[in-house]
């Protein structure tokens, strides 16, 4: 093994792993950070309270002078294996997009972008890869990313107890090590991988979405629906049956006579349209973007050099070789020539790529049909049942290529988890460029650290099952802590048919994602909010309200993130990793400073157990305050566990139909404060990038109690942008008593005594 050691800020360790000299490392773009030291020779590094110490064959890994991990690289006939012997008890947390529990021991998982429609708990790849992992103990936290962007594999403590086996396809990879605590590697992976991009402030709003609003009469009448009932909504989707034959960068003229037209109007009632965009390019001659890209050789290619050729949604398809920096340039443009009518965003789909079948694989399964016969007995059967697999699953990774910048040919297999991440750089710089002030929307279902830089991930394909509800609650956790900062699942459910109960519940979870989209697929019952009749309606407006009503609250908790990688989603663990108890409780989350927040996600529940660590919580609803501990909390169908911290604050504001700026007209400080609490109220025009130079502005609100009064102080922090005068009202709790007061603000800030009340 050959190895080079370079040291990043933040007490990250960079190792670059080669079984021999003369391997290439397939860079994947994920770390953007700049080394501060290369070290030729290791003896040893410390972390925040772990040091690594090298001798000839092993690394050592210990905390205060006690070892204990064990770290082991080695070669084996398909790679390189890392071996880490870790302690009993010890927790992994992290990598991202995988189904199962947020502590990840006991499992085995892949990394290989795959389109897996079916989201069982034995699966072991989904759509993107993430292979960062933290081990956690109360005494020790660090954090591992094996950065190599083509198939490797985790067997967490499955086959042996105490041991992560790591087994890495390819002879040259990067493994990072951070040591710090756990929120802090997180900030620091950020650090390492990128700041998530700041979002405009309606993609915080509520939005719908179905496989297909297919044409635009019907876009007017969802979108009537929304406003005519008075449920706020932000954003309409527009999936693949807008296109011509599914036709990238085309619309369907007979079901969509006047796209701009449409979108315009749909403007003018509050909407922005966000469009589905697939790599899979339709291979037709005359076809504008096929002819052009065959032309200037920008497709992936067989080995024979020719264009790649594979069948997905518009038939025989070609793929961009979005690796290349020529390529990324040309997609760029086309995507932004192609939002100039008015499309908001861009919907990045089957970007493992998924393909459906190639030409060859078609006539394998021919073949193994031919050769079926009843004599198989059960290997028939097997057989059979085989086929639907191959033809999904199948790794075309090996059958195409790409080209670097410099002209060297890469077999996908090598930088296959980097297509869509790719893709979806091309759409961020073609935007940038050419929307110079706007901030781009990119929504990608398949990705790899370092997306967050560019565009947001949504989990693809769930289905309306209770299990896969809290699946996703698991999902949002794992991928926060990979860097994931802004992404969701689809509300309600996608496969399957979704009932009303199981929608409100997804809603109100729905609330607490930073992602908040309904999204059903062609063949399944309607889920949009009014679909299960009046009562579950009315349940869902109200959920629906709570987001908006909160959205202070959250934009400024997504700034945060834009400036210090601070997650909006936490798992309990962040806060409270001496308490081994948050380590299980992966079924509730913090939802940005102050809120915890526990979903229902059984079927016919009317309450559920919750687990508050560390501090006194008070319930949202009903203003209850409950001791650290396990408590049952009832919560009936227009109800959820919802908690806000002994000492924190939550800025609120009327909810609205829809939002164009980040600026309130008026706030609402609730919360609840026994000694004292502080909260940011950030804002600015919610769509630009002008917050960049100072148009914005920053205020802190604070909490204090002297005696037994409650006084508020509001400062401006930062930040030029004069907001107008307006009402901030109070309402605190101490503990036995609400307190309330109102400031007028001018801008300039003050202090505010509040005023005394029974508790009712
Ligand atoms: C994929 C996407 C899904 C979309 C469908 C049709 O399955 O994951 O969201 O609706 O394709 O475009």
């Amino acid at each position: 093994m050959n190895y080079k050691f370079k040291k990043f800020p933040g007490r990250i360790l960079e190792i670059e792993v080669k079984s021999s000299p003369e391997d290439t490392i397939y860079e994947s773009g994920a770390v953007i950070a700049k080394p501060i030291a290369v070290v030729d020779r290791l003896s040893s590094f410390y972390f925040h309270n772990s040091r690594i110490e090298r001798d000839e064959k092993i690394f050592t890994i210990s905390c205060q002078k006690e070892k204990w991990a064990e770290l082991k690289i080695m070669e084996t006939s398909k790679g390189i294996r890392l071996i880490i012997e870790i302690e009993d008890g010890d927790g992994v947390f992290g990598l991202g997009e995988e189904v199962g529990p947020l502590n990840k021991r006991g499992r085995t998982y892949e990394f290989y972008n795959t389109d897996e429609p079916e989201h069982a708990s034995t699966k072991t790849k989904l759509y993107s890869s993430f292979p960062m992992f933290m081990v956690l103990s109360p005494k020790k936290a660090l954090g591992f990313f094996v950065d190599y962007p083509g198939y490797s594999k985790m067997d967490i403590c499955h086959e042996e107890e105490n041991k992560i086996i790591i087994d890495v396809a390819g002879q040259a990879f990067k493994l990072y090590l951070q040591g710090d605590t756990p929120d802090g590697i997180t900030a620091n992976f950020v650090e390492l991988t990128g700041k998530p991009i700041l979002l405009p402030i309606w993609m915080l709003g509520y939005q719908q979405s179905r496989w297909s609003y297919p044409d635009e009469k019907t876009v007017l009448s969802i979108s009537r629906e929304f406003r005519n009932r008075s449920i706020p909504c932000d954003v309409i989707y527009l999936d693949i049956d807008y296109m011509e034959n599914f036709k990238v960068f085309t619309w369907d003229k007979k079901k969509f006579p006047d796209p701009k037209a449409l979108l315009s109007k749909l403007r003018d009632m509050g909407f922005k349209v966000i469009t589905i965009v697939d790599p899979g390019v339709k291979v037709e001659e005359g076809y504008e973007l096929y002819e052009e890209a065959k032309e200037a050789g920008y497709f992936c290619t067989n080995s024979a050099g020719t264009p790649f050729e594979a069948y997905v949604w518009p038939g025989k398809s070609h793929f961009p070789d979005f690796y290349n920096a020529r390529v990324r340039k040309w997609w760029g443009d086309k995507v932004s020539e192609f939002k100039a009518i008015g499309v908001a965003g861009i919907w990045n789909d089957m970007n493992e790529p998924s393909i459906f079948f190639t030409p060859e694989l078609i006539e394998e399964i021919k073949t193994t049909v031919k050769n079926l016969s009843p004599d198989l007995g059960m290997l028939a059967d097997f057989t059979i049942n085989q086929i639907p697999y191959e033809k999904r699953y199948r790794d075309h990774g090996k059958k195409f290529f790409h080209k670097d910048d410099h002209g060297n040919v890469i077999s996908n297999r090598q930088i296959h988890n980097i297509y869509g991440f790719n893709m979806t750089r091309a759409t961020y710089e073609g935007l940038i460029n050419h929307y110079k002030t706007e901030r781009p929307v990119i929504l990608t279902r398949s990705a790899y650290p370092g997306i967050q830089r560019y565009g947001i991930l949504w989990t693809g394909d769930n289905a309306s099952l209770w299990e896969q509800l809290y699946q996703e609650i698991q999902m949002l956790q794992s991928l926060a802590i990979t860097g994931v900062n802004f992404t969701g699942s689809d509300v309600g459910g996608f496969g399957g048919d979704c009932n009303g109960e199981l929608l409100v519940r997804w809603t109100q979870f729905g609330v607490f994602q930073p992602f908040f989209r309904n999204h059903s697929a062609i063949g399944t019952r309607n889920q949009e909010p009014w679909s299960f009749g009046e009562k579950y309606e009315r349940i869902i407006k109200k959920f629906i309200e709570l987001r908006y009503a909160l959205l202070p609250y959250i934009y400024s908790a997504l700034k945060e993130a834009h400036d210090t990688g601070q997650m909006i989603v936490n798992p309990l663990l962040y806060k409270w990793p001496e308490d081994e108890k948050t380590y299980e409780a992966d079924d509730e989350y913090l939802f940005g400073p102050s809120l915890l927040v526990a979903p229902i996600y059984k079927a016919n529940a009317t309450g559920r157990t919750v687990y508050l660590p560390g501090m006194r919580w008070m319930n949202f609803f009903n203003g209850r305050i409950y001791e650290p501990g396990y408590h049952y909390i009832e919560a009936p169908l227009d109800s959820l566990p919802l908690f806000v911290a002994e000492n924190s604050l939550l800025s609120m504001t009327e909810p609205s139909q829809y939002v164009e700026k980040a600026i309130w007209k008026g706030l609402k400080i609730i919360g609840f404060v026994t000694s004292n609490a502080s909260i940011c109220i950030y804002e600015d025009d919610g769509v630009s990038l002008k917050y960049l130079d100072k148009a914005f502005s920053r205020k802190r609100v604070e909490i204090w109690k002297t005696g037994d009064k409650l006084l508020a102080r509001i400062h401006p922090e930062a930040g030029e942008l004069k907001t107008s005068e307006r009402k901030i009202n109070f309402e605190i709790f101490d503990g036995t008593h609400t307190h309330v007061g109102e400031f007028i603000d001018k801008g300039e800030g003050g202090v505010v005594e509040l005023e005394k009340k029974l508790k009712n």
